[in-house]
């Protein structure tokens, strides 16, 4: 395919060698004279692994070259691969001018040009910024995105400093597409490259990117965070971490990563507790691990606000214990849920299949009598009872026999706190809230 690669900076250079040596032909282009001088030299004005001796060949056969004229660039190409920067903004936000700029100028060439182009936008946005801020300037100019030309968002995941082996053995391939047209012309780019490809809609593609680099955030912090208390502890952190590492059931796994409701328990409240009253001990500050019970309390926060924004009085409650399959209540999320209801004056009615069986067997009976008489009182014998007195009716239970029972419709409220396996479907349905969107 022809190709142009417009910023070439990190990304932009690394993309543009590399899709020349994979047999494209490649313009590269850039504002700033000098690294397009350099390419055309066939320098790499980045410093990175093989970098300099790839582009140093792609330039040599011809698949590689740049130029400052963004209009020659598309209109020499039937793709052209966006990889300008995005930094940010004094006050944290991100800096999308360049991007903006950019689309102005691709728009203006498109105006003139016979022909499908596609736009991939490489550099890192957020959820939004293609479909809302930068497809009308590119409409602007060019016709309907989607119809006259293709739009994707196509991010990049590889690593300064080994990103040309990356580039060739990506984690994966993360394509959003405005419409398969446009999905199709940015796969063709990649093949023949090992990983899986994911085509999703733009804004997941956006999203895609900020989830990953969150999350390698927060997991040094959180190692970082941990080694520092192990370390104030006598505990030798690489042997806790070898051992967390080796856990692919539990550590290592899908396990925990779904949006759902909050956590609680008997132990990980207590167990979060007691490190970082630990930490504060030996004078470490672990913020992370510090903050994990607030955001926690934040998350349950939400779910009484979906409840207040219905408007409604009269609530029903599925689910008490603090998973399923259990009656223990002790520091359960759906007991501090009913709590805050109850005590905002809520009408409440809950139900909840192993407390109702731990009441009658006297099991938990004394727990539930002693420590949270006020919510005794409330509590059904019955899916029904529940139906027939909630307005609104919050979901934290997976038990068949809740899921089965549940009602379509405007009434009563559903609010889904742990994502039911029918929500797809129930999203578009005016009587259905979800939490874990
Ligand atoms: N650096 C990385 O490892 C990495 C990894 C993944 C994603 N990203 C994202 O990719 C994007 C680019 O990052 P980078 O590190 O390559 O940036 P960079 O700052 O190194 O390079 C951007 C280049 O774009 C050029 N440019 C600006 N406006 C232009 C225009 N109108 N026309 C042509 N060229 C123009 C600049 O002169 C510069 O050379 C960012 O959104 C970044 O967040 C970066």
């Amino acid at each position: 395919m022809r190709v142009s690669v417009l910023g070439l900076g990190y990304v932009g250079c690394v993309s543009a060698a590399c899709l020349a040596s994979q047999g494209h032909e490649v313009i590269g282009v850039d504002v700033n004279q000098a690294k397009v001088d350099l390419v055309n030299e066939g320098k790499a004005p980045v410093v990175e692994e093989r970098i300099g001796e790839l582009t140093a060949e792609v330039v040599r056969t011809g698949a590689l070259r740049a130029t400052v004229d963004v209009g020659e660039a598309v209109l020499g190409s039937e793709v052209s691969l966006v990889c300008v920067g995005t930094p940010s903004e004094p006050n944290g936000s991100l800096c999308t001018t360049y991007l903006e700029r950019v689309a102005e100028q691709i728009g203006a060439a498109l105006a003139e040009k016979d022909g499908r182009h596609t736009v991939v936008f490489r550099s890192t946005m957020l959820p939004g910024t293609c479909m809302n801020l930068l497809v009308p300037i590119l409409e602007k100019y060019a016709g309907t995105a989607g119809v006259d030309f293709g739009v994707a968002v196509n991010p990049e995941f590889l690593r300064e400093g080994t990103s040309v082996r990356d580039f060739f053995d990506p984690p994966k391939t993360v394509i959003g597409e405005l419409d398969p047209a446009s999905g199709e012309t940015v796969a063709a780019l990649y093949d023949g490259l090992p990983g899986e490809v994911f085509r999703v809609p733009v804004p997941t593609a956006e999203a895609i990117k900020y989830a990953d680099n969150a999350f390698h955030g927060l997991k040094i912090g959180f190692a970082n965070e941990l080694g520092a208390v192990c370390q104030a502890l006598g505990v030798d952190s690489h042997q806790v971490m070898d051992v967390f590492l080796a856990d692919r059931k539990l550590n290592i796994s899908p396990a925990y990563l779904r949006p759902g409701f909050a956590f609680g328990g008997s132990c990980l409240p207590k167990d979060l507790r007691s490190l970082v009253h630990a930490a504060q001990r030996a004078d470490i500050a672990v913020p992370i691990l510090a903050n994990v019970l607030t955001s926690n309390t934040a998350h349950l926060q939400r779910a009484v606000e979906l409840v207040e924004r219905t408007g409604k009085r009269r609530v029903g409650l599925f689910g008490l214990s603090f998973k399923p399959g259990t009656d223990d209540l002790r520091e359960s999320p759906l007991v501090e849920l009913a709590e805050r209801l109850f005590g905002k004056g809520y009408d409440l009615k809950i139900y909840d299949a192993n407390v109702s069986l731990s009441r009658l067997m006297g099991a938990n009976r004394e727990y539930i009598e002693n420590r949270l008489p006020h919510l005794a009182q409330l509590l059904a014998d019955s899916v029904d009872e529940v139906l027939e007195h909630a307005e609104v009716c919050l979901v934290g239970t997976r038990d068949p026999a809740v899921l089965s029972a549940l009602p379509h419709g405007e009434a009563p409220v559903l609010v889904d706190l742990i994502r039911l396996p029918d929500a797809e479907a129930r999203r578009t349905e005016s009587g259905y809230v979800g939490l874990a969107w």
